[in-house]
């Protein structure tokens, strides 16, 4: 008979609540997912109040405070905090977002509660291993193809055929809408997911690729492209406002284009 229940090792238990900052009295409460590979515990959930008059505006700013004043080994990625590079994607409030573009307020609650990218293996704390989603972006391989001879300056488009990679060529690879795609949650190891999907089409359309046939051949398989139903959680996801769910459309109406 099929079990639903968790391994042992996978619930996590209410950890450590640190103390109130002393004289603060704009306090913000967070309660953010703890696992370190070399303890052998169980995942926890750590409390910590932040003084809102000591911190920035944004989520990241707050995880920062708690590293800085608070308890160091808290494990995250960051680099821009500017919502270009992608490193701080993570689940905060039940929705995949980056901790440096959401606003401390925009979280509109008393608690605020923080988790790593679901459905991904942890490397630490707040830190998903994204080796395979990674591996996924290089098998599309997302540079020009050409076999033309190189022209003598550069590979000229029109503005027209510019303004069909809006919309594309904006992806960060934060993992945002991977990593909510129910799809991809249970067939993660064979669907390359909308963020590979989106990439791969950015190099479909652009008109200056000579490899569509090719492109198109490798993602012809019930698994790599077909695999998504158009459940829409990724364009729900994107904090960039992209839409993979109509880049794939746009994949699945090329290869019934190219089989008539
Ligand atoms: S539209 Fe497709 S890729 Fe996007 S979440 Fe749904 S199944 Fe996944
Ligand atoms: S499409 Fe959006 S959510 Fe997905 S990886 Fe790119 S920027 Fe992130
Ligand atoms: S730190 Fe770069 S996107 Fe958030």
């Amino acid at each position: 008979m099929a079990q639903f229940q968790l391994p042992k090792n996978s619930r996590y238990t209410d950890g450590k609540t640190w103390p109130k900052p002393q004289g603060a009295t704009r306090i913000q409460e967070f309660r953010i997912y703890r696992w370190n590979p070399d303890d052998g515990k169980n995942p926890s959930i750590d409390t910590y109040y932040v003084d809102r008059d000591d911190c920035g505006p944004m989520v990241l700013d707050a995880l920062l405070w708690i590293k800085n004043r608070i308890d160091p080994t808290l494990t995250l990625r960051r680099s821009c905090r500017e919502g270009i590079c992608g490193s701080c994607a993570m689940n905060i409030m039940g929705q995949n977002t980056l901790a440096c573009t959401l606003g401390i307020d925009d979280c509109k609650s008393s608690v605020i509660k923080i988790y790593p990218l679901p459905h991904m293996p942890v490397v630490k704390d707040l830190v998903p291993d994204l080796s395979a989603f990674y591996a996924q972006h290089a098998s599309i391989e997302p540079w020009l193809h050409t076999e033309s001879a190189a022209p003598e300056k550069e590979w000229r488009q029109t503005p027209e055929d510019r303004s069909k990679l809006d919309g594309l060529y904006e992806c960060i690879l934060c993992a945002c809408c991977t990593t909510s795609c129910p799809s991809y949650w249970w067939n993660g190891d064979r669907f390359l997911g909308p963020a590979a999907l989106l990439q791969s089409y950015r190099w479909l359309v652009d008109s200056r690729d000579e490899a569509t046939g090719e492109r198109l051949d490798h993602l012809h398989d019930p698994f790599r492209l077909y695999r998504c139903h158009t459940i829409m959680n990724c364009a729900n996801a994107c904090p960039k406002g992209l839409n993979p769910a109509k880049a794939i459309a746009e994949i699945k109406k090329m290869m019934v284009a190219r089989a008539v």
